[in-house]
Formats: C-alpha cells, sequence, structure tokens
C-alpha cells in the first residue's frame, strides 16, 4: 500500500540539499566580508526563517536573529505597498546590519527595510537573499548575497508560503494552481 500525498506534486526548483549547500557557500561569503563584530542579524519573517535559522548556524558565535515583519502581498500579487513593523529594541545602532531575506521580487521591500536601518543609524546594510527574482525589480537595491537567481516564477516551501500554505515543504517547489486544483479534487473523491 502506497502512503497518500500530503501536499500537491508541485515541481521542485531547489531541493532541500541544494539549499543547504548554496547557504554554507554564503555563510562563507559573509564570514570573510564580516568586520571585527559580527553583524546584527536581521530577519524578514515570517518567510525568512527557515533560511536565517540554518545560516545563523553558520556564522560564528551563532548571532542572534532579530525580527521585522513586512508585507507587501496578497496570494500571488504584490501590492505595491510595504507595511514594516520593526521592534525598537533591534540593536543596529552603529552596527552592520545583514538583512535576511527569502526572496527579493519588487525590490520594495528590501528597499524600504535598509533606508529604515541607515535612517536609526546602522553603519551599513547588507542583504542576503536566498531568491531573487531580477525580472521582477521595480526598485533597484545592492543584493550582497543571493543564493540563486530564478524566472518570475511562483515559489513556495523552505519557509515560503501561499496564505499560509506549503510553507513546511523542504524543497522550494513552483505553485500551479491547476496542480494544486487537481491535488484537491482527488483528496475530495478519496473521501
Ligand atoms: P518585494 O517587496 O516585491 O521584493 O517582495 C518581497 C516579498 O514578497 C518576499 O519577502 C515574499 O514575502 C513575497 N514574495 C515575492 N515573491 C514570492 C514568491 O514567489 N513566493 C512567496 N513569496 C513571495
Amino acid at each position: 500500500m502506497t502512503t497518500p500525498a500530503r501536499h500537491p506534486p508541485f515541481p521542485v526548483l531547489f531541493s532541500a540539499d541544494q539549499i543547504r549547500r548554496r547557504t554554507h557557500e554564503l555563510a562563507r561569503a559573509i564570514r570573510r566580508d564580516a568586520g571585527e563584530l559580527p553583524p546584527c542579524l536581521v530577519v524578514v519573517i515570517e518567510g525568512a526563517r527557515t533560511f536565517a535559522r540554518q545560516l545563523q548556524q553558520l556564522l560564528p558565535g551563532q548571532p542572534p536573529l532579530h525580527e521585522v515583519r513586512a508585507s507587501s502581498y496578497a496570494g500571488t500579487t504584490s501590492t505595491g505597498r510595504v507595511q514594516l513593523l520593526v521592534g525598537a529594541e533591534v540593536p543596529c545602532r552603529d552596527r552592520d546590519v545583514l538583512l535576511l531575506e527569502d526572496i527579493v521580487d519588487t525590490g520594495r521591500t528590501i528597499a524600504a527595510l535598509r533606508e529604515h536601518f541607515l535612517a536609526a543609524g546602522a553603519r551599513s546594510c547588507r542583504v542576503a537573499t536566498l531568491l531573487s527574482k531580477p525580472s521582477r525589480r521595480v526598485v533597484e537595491v545592492p543584493l550582497d548575497y543571493i543564493g540563486f537567481e530564478i524566472p518570475d516564477e511562483f515559489v513556495l516551501g523552505f519557509g515560503m508560503d501561499l496564505d499560509g500554505r506549503y510553507r513546511e515543504l523542504p524543497d522550494v517547489v513552483v505553485y500551479h494552481a491547476e496542480i494544486e486544483r487537481a491535488f484537491l479534487q482527488q483528496q475530495a473523491a478519496a473521501g
């Protein structure tokens, strides 16, 4: 007897193993570029948490992760407006901030966060992102560490979600509404 699939069979873009290997390479570059003090790590939640935790384990002393919330998406569409929720307690003054993002799409979120931390007195503000969609860029923003560049597809898994769904998938997969629909119909038919 086969175990029923728990998720729609979305095509895998990057396996958990590929991501782990690439994160090691990014961590090496970040360690090489770091000053005497470790960077102040700021993770854009929820989506970047999984990537940030993996990267944090590979940096000397495992610097704490400070969380900021930013939202610009409704479903699979960018709204063009970025809302930031940054705790006043992020110790960024005179520090080198490293923003950890899951995916840079239009660039608006990361541009707003860079502006925020530089205005709040950070000495520098770099960006490490697991994924980048260069063809979607509206705001040009320097990305210092990029895991993978991808085409204009909506991706899920490894912390990234669609309205709360599929965040727990270990791989990065490409969302297809018709694959999801067929899967849900099959499940409903199976009772
Ligand atoms: P930006 O401000 O347009 O660069 O959007 C960045 C944010 O949009 C990311 O942090 C994600 O939360 C979300 N996002 C953009 N593209 C995707 C995607 O393909 N899958 C999941 N979330 C995405």
